[in-house]
């Protein structure tokens, strides 16, 4: 069964959207498979975001990925990924359709980064990377 890796970044946990997050990826039909909730690690994320480092947005993106807890799950479910990444909408939350998890739920915070409340993979093949990486088990 395809599935993908999803982050509900510090911004949407301490904005307390975690529980209407939650209840978009299942009221889409998705299958939750592993969820936990907790701070990242450095590794886990020099190894979740290896293909922007050396981007001018990197360092902020670390250190807003490392200002609190984050919820990391797995979903799964026919078309999944790219599924996911229609219901989160665009990376610019201002840019973002209505009707999307940023859309509805972000705005520019005004600040180096984009605080975008989710983060989906991309492919399969960033999938499989990436569950590794946060669900190493
Ligand atoms: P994400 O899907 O986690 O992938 C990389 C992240 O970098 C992205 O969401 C945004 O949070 C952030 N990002 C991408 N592009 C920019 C940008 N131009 N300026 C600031 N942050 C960005």
């Amino acid at each position: 069964m395809e599935r993908t890796l999803i982050l509900i970044k510090p911004d949407g946990v301490a904005r307390g959207l975690v529980g209407q997050i939650l209840a978009r990826i299942e009221a889409k039909g998705y299958a939750i498979d592993a969820l936990s909730l907790r701070t990242a690690t450095a590794d886990e994320l020099s190894a979740h975001y290896a293909e922007h480092e050396g981007k001018p947005f990197y360092q902020p993106l670390v250190d807003f990925m490392s200002e609190g807890p984050i919820v990391s799950l797995i979903a799964s479910g026919q078309g999944v990924i790219p599924g996911f990444r229609s219901l989160a909408g665009a990376t610019d939350p201002t840019a973002a359709a209505p009707g999307t998890i940023r859309g509805d739920l972000g705005r520019d915070w005004g600040e180096k980064v984009q605080k975008n409340l989710v983060h989906g993979s991309d492919s399969t093949e960033s999938a499989e990377r990436e569950v590794g990486i946060w669900f190493p088990a």
